[in-house]
């Protein structure tokens, strides 16, 4: 832990998709922080792996088993957490499902399938969190979205999409229940190294490809990720509202230029 901030003990904190990569640091992060963490996963084994890891670290956790892409599901998940401890203070919205098909080959089951886990998955989970958060006087919602949000990748379109959406819905969030005490902010992860990517980061030459491409020359750490959304979370951000935070090592700072080749990145 590198800050320790008091205001996050027993505070209820609400991760989805937390049984491993980024989601999974953010609950560690919390569980490090003193906050009580309910820890999302579709599987009973995903969401204990990571409550067991919150207790051996000194914390508090339980697990909910629920697919964030069923509207009723993802609802239990909140409630879950307002029954048992009376409150939710924290959702963080991070589960996300990426499959890598040309568009072409997508059929609308597998399009279907990523909307209703990557934006449904905040549809339900954000509203149900934000109507109890009104009612206690405020909360924080903290999206993990994509740099895929404004850039099409190839093979990965229902993805983009899906994250564009998403970026929209949570700044119509902090839009429509800002007003009512609810700050609901975007982090934005560049190259985090997770399952999500690790097949093609395997491959010395892609990895060399895309640390090229990133100013801070390495791919960065989920726990870079949930420091940021532990800092969000707290009154050091209270006025952060609406935004969209990079943690990308300057990844979407710019673009490696092709031609001519003085504007290129020559630096190794
Ligand atoms: N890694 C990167 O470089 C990168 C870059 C930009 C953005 N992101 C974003 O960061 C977030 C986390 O990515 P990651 O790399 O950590 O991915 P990951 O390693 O594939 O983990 C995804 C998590 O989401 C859960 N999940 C998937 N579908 C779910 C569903 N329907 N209901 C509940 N949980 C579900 C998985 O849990 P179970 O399988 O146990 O259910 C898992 O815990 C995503 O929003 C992703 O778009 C990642």
């Amino acid at each position: 832990m590198t800050i320790a901030y008091d205001e996050l003990r027993d505070q209820v904190v609400v991760v989805t998709g937390a049984s491993r990569g980024i989601g999974r640091a953010i609950a560690l992060a919390f569980g490090d922080q003193g906050a009580i963490v309910i820890v999302n996963s579709r599987t009973a084994h995903g969401a204990e792996s990571t409550v067991s890891e919150i207790a051996n670290r000194g914390g508090r956790a339980e697990a909910a088993v629920a697919d964030v892409g069923d509207p009723a599901e993802a609802k239990l998940i909140v409630e879950q957490a307002v029954t048992r401890h009376g409150r939710i203070d924290v959702l963080v919205n991070n589960a996300a499902l990426n499959p890598v098909a040309p568009l072409l080959e997508t059929t609308w089951e597998a399009w279907n399938d990523v909307q209703r886990v990557n934006v449904g998955g905040l549809f339900s989970c954000g509203s149900a969190a934000a109507r109890h958060m009104v009612v206690q006087g405020g909360g924080c919602i903290i999206v993990i979205g994509s740099p895929a949000a404004s850039d099409a990748h190839a093979n990965q379109i229902p993805y983009c999409s899906s994250k564009a959406a998403l970026h929209m819905l949570a700044k119509g969030m902090a839009w429509e229940w800002g007003p009512q005490g609810v700050r609901t902010n975007v982090v934005q992860p560049g190259w985090i190294e997770t399952s999500l990517n690790e097949s093609y980061l395997a491959d010395p030459d892609v990895r060399l490809r895309v640390t090229k491409q990133i100013p801070s020359r390495r791919i960065g750490r989920a726990e870079e990720v949930a420091s940021v959304a532990v800092w969000l979370s707290t009154r050091d951000a209270s006025y952060v509202n609406g935004a969209t935070v990079e943690v990308d090592g300057g990844f979407t700072a710019g673009r490696t230029a092709v031609v001519p080749r003085r504007f290129e990145n020559l630096q190794q």
